[in-house]
């Protein structure tokens, strides 16, 4: 697959990010090499700013967890490949079609699911921008 095809697959341009700097694949954990920032004065990116709150992009789920702390992770499901969601009360990540549950650093707390959720680190640049990429 190339740039162009894997850029179009993950909808990038329409999700209002501001930049994708870098795509490729890492050869140590085939995981996509991810470098873009999502500005929350943008509608789309509102539920950021509450604590809880929680956004799909570009297959990464990225949210604020109860220590205000943006995180992003891969947003499927290892098991099967549903889309995992993010319950503040239980500060983890749910997946709704088997139950697997992960903490927030997407390590594996309940099954079926035995792989965790990859990881991708976030930065807040100028109060508003928050900087996702792979470490
Ligand atoms: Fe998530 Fe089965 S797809 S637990």
């Amino acid at each position: 697959m190339d740039r162009k095809e894997f850029i179009r697959l993950l909808g990038i341009g329409t999700l209002g990010v501001v930049a994708l700097n870098q795509l490729g694949c890492s050869k140590a954990d085939q995981q996509p090499r991810i470098d873009f920032y999502i500005d929350t004065t943008d509608p789309l990116y509102f539920s950021l700013l509450n604590t809880g709150g929680y956004v799909y992009v570009n297959g990464l789920i990225i949210f604020k967890g109860i220590d205000l702390n943006y995180y992003a992770l891969s947003q499927y499901c290892t098991h099967q490949g549903c889309d995992v969601t993010y319950q503040v009360a239980f500060n983890e990540l749910i997946c709704p079609c088997h139950g697997s549950q992960y903490d927030i650093n997407g390590q594996v707390t309940m099954g079926p699911a035995i792989a965790p959720l990859y990881q991708y680190v976030t930065e807040v640049v100028s109060g508003t921008l928050i900087h996702v990429f792979t470490p």
